[in-house]
């Protein structure tokens, strides 16, 4: 075929049509909102040249409301779909095209996911969705309701099985926001994307509220009030960015390990900022993000829910190279206690850890539950069961650092030895105990406080007496609850160390059709 064969010239036409979205028009207003194109963000995503696309020539089938004119039919429909490679590694993807028929799913749109989500099971790849849509296709009724429903049920198939990605680019409302919700992270752009299950004229309807898109679901809303949300990128080319780098801390799938990423780190690294950063009075805070960037490779650490649940630090890290899923109690927000939100945000990425062969690695330095009526009639039984639930079902690695306080419940919680996890270290400032040496010294000497001639000075004896018997490793280390008392200098080459130890841990749990974690 010479470039002049009609047949070649149609293709090209054709391929050029598909391309062209909405039309020049629709684009500039795209434009206008402070945001990039369907295609000029997979551009971003994927390595340069990677893209394959299918499906560019589907169109819609609605012939109803005027949807046979030619004005209404784009080649492609509302969503580009794909794949690629990210890093050299291959992901499918989806982008939908807000340009045409502001990015609503018609039944064609639902189809072309399907399809890529379908061939990221068969071939074991991670699927990427850019959503930017006005939600059900309104002309076709039940057939976009259908269609949606076709997807849900993949994200389902799909949870743990491959790893999920959304990003939310512009709006994404109604039912639509489940397809997200099911998927592992969610990233939303800040300023120009929203999620709701119902809009602002509903919610001023129902419950006389008046709020705007952003009060309603925006992008830090959703990041800090609710948790619906992993991660806010400052534009569109922060997410993508982003995304690019948090999959090299995950694997293809989830017969697959993490990649492994050489460092130049030395894995014998020690830290003498590490001995000094806890500080002797127990109840001051220190941050534990500083403990974390100390000890991971080049200190680089990939938050995920950072402004969500602050007293719980949760993401990816490397160590020697080795990727892995770091969940830290954090002292310098509300001392580190173990609250509703912060458990349920551990609980989940734990369990995504331990779908996809992360091993675990927890920092501990947690006074307990949460006390209190509104944490009580809230559920913090229910949710704290999630995170225990969680940590005793993963079979991943897992290495647990109790740097100072490991009281009560949240002692057994949170990878303690007796809920399988397979090495427990302490600092020399650990304190291992059912309470606190003030609160246990109130109850236990109760009587002789009150018949004390200077309760005060009494009160002193105890609580070091107390301190020197329990607010200490070695009662814990004694039954061997905790493996080893190490220098903290030491952590990142004794957990590096027991990483590679860990390297062919088999373990599992008993055959079942699932557990039944209390949701
Ligand atoms: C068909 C739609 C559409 C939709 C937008 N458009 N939403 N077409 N179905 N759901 C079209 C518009 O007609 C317009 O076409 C173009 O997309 C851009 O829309 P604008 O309104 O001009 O854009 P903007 O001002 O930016 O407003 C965006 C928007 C608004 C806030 C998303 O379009 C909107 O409110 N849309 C309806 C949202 C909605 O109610 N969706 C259904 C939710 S229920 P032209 O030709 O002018 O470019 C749902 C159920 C899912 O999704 C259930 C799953 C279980």
């Amino acid at each position: 075929m010479t470039n002049q064969d009609p047949k070649l010239e149609r293709l090209n036409q054709m391929r050029l049509q598909s391309m062209a979205g909405g039309g020049p028009a629709r684009v500039e207003k795209q434009r206008k909102a402070g945001k990039l194109t369907a295609r000029e963000r997979l551009d971003l995503l994927l390595d340069p040249g990677s893209f394959r696309e299918v499906d560019a020539f589907v169109v819609h089938r609605e012939r109803n409301f005027g949807m046979d004119r030619p004005e209404n039919q784009f080649l492609g429909d509302s969503v580009v779909t794909g794949w690629g490679t990210i890093n050299g590694r291959l992901v499918y993807v989806y982008s939908q095209d807000f340009t045409v028929m502001g990015g609503s799913l018609s039944e064609a749109h639902a189809e072309k996911i399907c399809k890529i989500m379908d061939m990221a099971m068969k071939n074991g790849a991670p699927i990427i969705g850019l959503n930017d849509s006005g939600g059900a296709r309104i002309q076709e009724g039940v057939f976009s309701l259908g269609g949606y429903a076709d997807i849900f049920l993949r994200n389902t198939l799909a949870s743990g099985f491959i790893p999920q990605l959304s990003v939310i680019m512009g709006p994404c409302a109604g039912g639509a926001v489940y397809s997200p919700a099911l998927t592992d992270f969610i990233f939303m752009v800040k300023d120009t994307s929203y999620m709701f299950v119902t809009g602002p004229d509903v919610v001023r309807a129902v419950t006389h509220e008046d709020v705007t898109f952003e009060e309603l679901g925006g992008a830090m809303i959703h990041n800090a009030i609710s948790g619906v949300s992993h991660v806010a990128a400052n534009s569109e080319e922060d997410a993508l960015f982003l995304i690019r780098e948090i999959l090299t801390y995950i694997p293809q799938n989830n017969m697959e390990d993490p990649p492994f990423e050489p460092t130049k780190d030395d894995p014998l690294r020690t830290e003498e900022a590490l001995n000094t950063l806890v500080p002797d009075d127990p109840s001051k805070p220190y941050d534990v993000k500083e403990l974390i960037r100390l000890i991971v490779d080049e200190g680089r650490f990939f938050e995920i829910h950072e402004h969500f649940a602050k007293n719980i630090v949760v993401g990816f890290a490397r160590l020697g190279g080795h990727s892995v899923g770091i969940v830290a109690n954090q002292p310098a927000v509300l001392a580190g206690v173990l609250d509703i939100d912060a458990s349920e945000k551990a609980a989940r990425f734990i369990r995504f850890c331990d779908a996809f062969n992360i091993p675990l690695i927890t920092f501990e330095d947690v006074p307990g539950f949460m006390p209190g009526l509104a944490q009580e009639h809230g559920g913090i039984i229910r949710s704290g069961a999630k995170l225990l639930y969680a940590y005793c079902e993963a079979t991943v690695p897992k290495i647990t650092v109790v740097t100072r306080k490991a009281y009560g419940g949240a002692y057994c919680v949170m990878n303690s030895k007796h809920i399988r996890s397979d090495l427990n270290l302490a600092w020399p400032t650990a304190e291992i105990a059912v309470m606190g040496p003030d609160g246990a010294v109130n109850i236990i000497f109760r009587r002789e406080l009150a018949e004390a001639e200077d309760p005060a000075q009494r009160k002193a004896e105890l609580v070091q007496e107390y301190r020197e018997r329990f607010a200490n490793p070695y009662v814990a280390a004694s039954r061997g609850f905790i493996d080893d008392v190490i220098v903290p200098s030491e952590t990142r080459p004794r957990l590096i160390n027991a990483l590679e130890m860990l390297q062919n841990k088999r373990d599992s749990n008993p055959p079942k059709k699932h557990g039944n974690i209390p949701l």
